[in-house]
């Protein structure tokens, strides 16, 4: 039989809807039957595991009744391995991850995980990308909080809607992303609608202050210049995200070619590389596939990926003298 540990383990996991701590006491049980000698009832228990890894579902879905239309799940996919990013900025990642892991470890010491994290940085660095990381290793839902739905002009709405997104983000355990934070965390002094943006920030504040949950919440911007001072203390962490260097393209482009990728040496597009950000890399690089799945050579060649480089720079800065050009 479980031990009382495994037992209560499973019981607090359920009902706090934590599927990755209910994950881990089921392979406990299991490991532990099969430690004393019930192999049969060890291997049923890990049967039942995958079969209902395969149609996860989160425990309770806490999201049917989102009557106010504040929030938008969203798929979660992506690894920590898959995310290019500097070493530095990847080990404070697995740190969220660790510190998340083991809270309970770090409660006993009354302290909290670090769960209230800003990332910052020009557009397609990775910043939403980081938030689906983060609740796939995690096997928490992702919850895109609508700041258009929230940022309303009526006054004392979007105080009254800010706490409604934080009674969920109490109730309901997962990854809460409040993306183009700049819409409510810019300056307090700065211009227009002072007074309800004003209204808005100071209600944020105090709600991220106090909130007791283990959700954790991320506000991304690309304007971090804009963000109120009095922001950062009440973030744990502060990420800052840019465009990739040498390596890490030579690793993007790799990775997003697959087995696509020919032999050719990429470093020669380098030049050309340089301004382009991780999302519009690993953009050129599918219509790189696309195209060469249509033509038949399912092979991505220096000169094709060349092409679709440019069209890139010409999408995204169709007024730039484009002097990267290779020759
Ligand atoms: N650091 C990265 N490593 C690997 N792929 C990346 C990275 N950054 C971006 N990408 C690719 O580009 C896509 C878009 O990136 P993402 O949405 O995370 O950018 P963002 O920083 O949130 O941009 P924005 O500021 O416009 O919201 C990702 O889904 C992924 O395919
Ligand atoms: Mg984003």
């Amino acid at each position: 039989m479980a031990t009382a540990i495994q037992i209560k383990s499973l019981i607090k996991s359920h009902y706090e809807a934590d599927n990755a701590s209910f994950l881990t006491a089921s392979l406990q049980v299991a490991a532990h039957e099969a430690r004393q000698g019930h192999s049969a009832l060890a291997q049923e228990i890990r049967t039942l595991i995958d079969r209902s890894k395969k149609e996860a579902k989160p425990l309770i879905n806490p999201f049917a009744a989102d009557e106010n239309g504040l929030f938008l799940e969203i798929d979660t996919n992506h690894r920590l391995s898959e995310l290019i990013v500097p070493v530095d900025l990847k080990n404070r990642l697995q740190r969220i991850l660790i510190e998340y892991r083991q809270k309970d470890k770090l409660e006993r010491h009354g302290l909290r995980h670090r769960r209230r994290i800003l990332l910052a940085g020009p557009p397609g660095t990775g910043k939403t990308m980081t938030a689906s990381v983060i609740a796939s290793e995690l096997h928490i839902p992702l919850y895109l909080v609508l700041m258009e739905r929230i940022v309303t002009k009526y006054m004392g709405e979007s105080s009254t809607k800010l706490r409604m997104v934080f009674d969920k983000i109490r109730e309901n355990r997962g990854v809460y992303l409040f993306d183009e934070f700049d819409a409510i965390g810019a300056e307090r002094s700065m211009g227009n609608d002072v007074g309800e943006m004003r209204r808005v920030l100071n209600s944020f504040l105090q709600f991220v202050e106090q909130d007791p949950s283990d959700s954790i919440i991320i506000a991304a911007t690309n304007n971090i210049s804009l963000l109120d001072q009095a922001l950062f203390r009440r973030f744990d962490d502060v990420l800052y995200y840019q465009f990739p260097d040498e390596i890490e393209t030579k690793y993007l482009i790799e990775n997003s070619l697959g087995n696509f990728r020919g032999k050719q040496d990429i470093t020669i597009l380098f030049p050309m590389l340089s301004g382009l950000s991780h999302a519009e890399i690993v953009l050129a690089c599918i219509d790189a596939k696309k195209e060469a799945i249509l033509n038949g050579t399912n092979l991505v060649n220096i000169k094709l990926l060349e092409k679709m480089l440019k069209d890139r720079h010409t999408i995204f800065r169709p007024h730039s003298n484009n002097k990267t050009e290779l020759r």
